[in-house]
């Protein structure tokens, strides 16, 4: 089954959801929504922060959400983000594929893989080739302006916005987009063998380029007016993608039993 994670300015899908559940996890309790389309394939929502955006970035239960999609055999997530940008060739309203990422968050739960034992799980391509690949085919034919490449997204720990020199610093790092939520969620899913995509939607550019001072009403204004485009491409995607994702040519997963 394929699930769609929305992120800030996306918390349901268009058109009448269907059935809430609730999903026990031994990282507590989520809560997600199931849509069955007319081809009897069935598709789960959840709402990352939640009900009214109640949970701030550093506190996600991203273990919960997770284990608990995966106990509901969901093999493939589209996910959306709302990131500042490092550049001005991303301007607010641009959207792009996630292409790799960086992890500078501090006090979070990021594995798990918490021992005994050790496990080292490879990222070297975390976002799934074929879901990416599915994202741009639907893109392009619903019209929707994807920007060229996939981009690297700077995970930071939040909640408050990054200083101009700490956005310098991970330009110079190669960095393009930068949010809060990426890390642990993408990590998580590829530790369970669930392939991932994400679509990152600019919202701002990030502190200081341009003198630009980031607020959360601009980043909701901008979800605002571009959420539902998103959540429209992300339904579609997982629609055409079905019921698993065909994804024999991506790299070995490194599932937990
Ligand atoms: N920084 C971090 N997270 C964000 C931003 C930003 O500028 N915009 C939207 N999410």
């Amino acid at each position: 089954m394929i699930a769609i994670i929305g992120g800030t300015g996306v918390y349901q899908l268009p058109g009448a959801e269907t059935e809430e559940r609730e999903l026990e996890t031994p990282y507590g309790t989520i809560g997600v929504t199931l849509r069955h389309l007319p081809d009897g394939l069935d598709i789960v929502f959840a709402a990352r922060h939640g009900k009214g955006h109640a949970v701030p970035p550093h506190r996600l239960p991203s273990r919960a959400l997770l284990w608990g999609l995966r106990d509901m055999g969901v093999t493939g997530i589209l996910s959306t983000s709302a990131v500042g940008a490092l550049t001005t060739d991303l301007p607010p309203g641009t959207l792009a594929l996630l292409g790799d990422f960086m992890d500078f968050t501090k006090s979070r739960p990021t594995t798990f893989h918490d021992g005994p034992g050790v496990v080292h799980v490879d990222v070297t391509e975390t976002y799934c080739p074929t879901l990416r690949g599915a994202l741009r085919d639907v893109a392009a034919r619903m019209g929707v302006p994807l920007y060229p490449r996939d981009v690297v997204y700077v995970c930071t720990e939040g909640p408050r916005f990054e200083t101009p020199s700490e956005i310098r610093a991970y330009r110079m790092l190669g960095g393009d987009v930068v949010g809060m939520t990426q890390v642990p969620e993408a990590v998580l899913a590829r530790e369970l063998g669930i392939h991932y995509a994400g679509v990152a939607l600019v919202t701002n550019l990030a502190a200081g380029i341009e003198g630009s001072r980031p607020s959360h009403h601009e980043v909701l204004d901008l979800m605002g007016r571009s959420g539902e485009t998103v959540a429209r491409l992300l339904l579609q995607a997982a629609a055409e993608i079905g019921e698993n994702p065909d994804c024999s040519h991506c790299p070995k997963s490194e599932g937990m039993s």
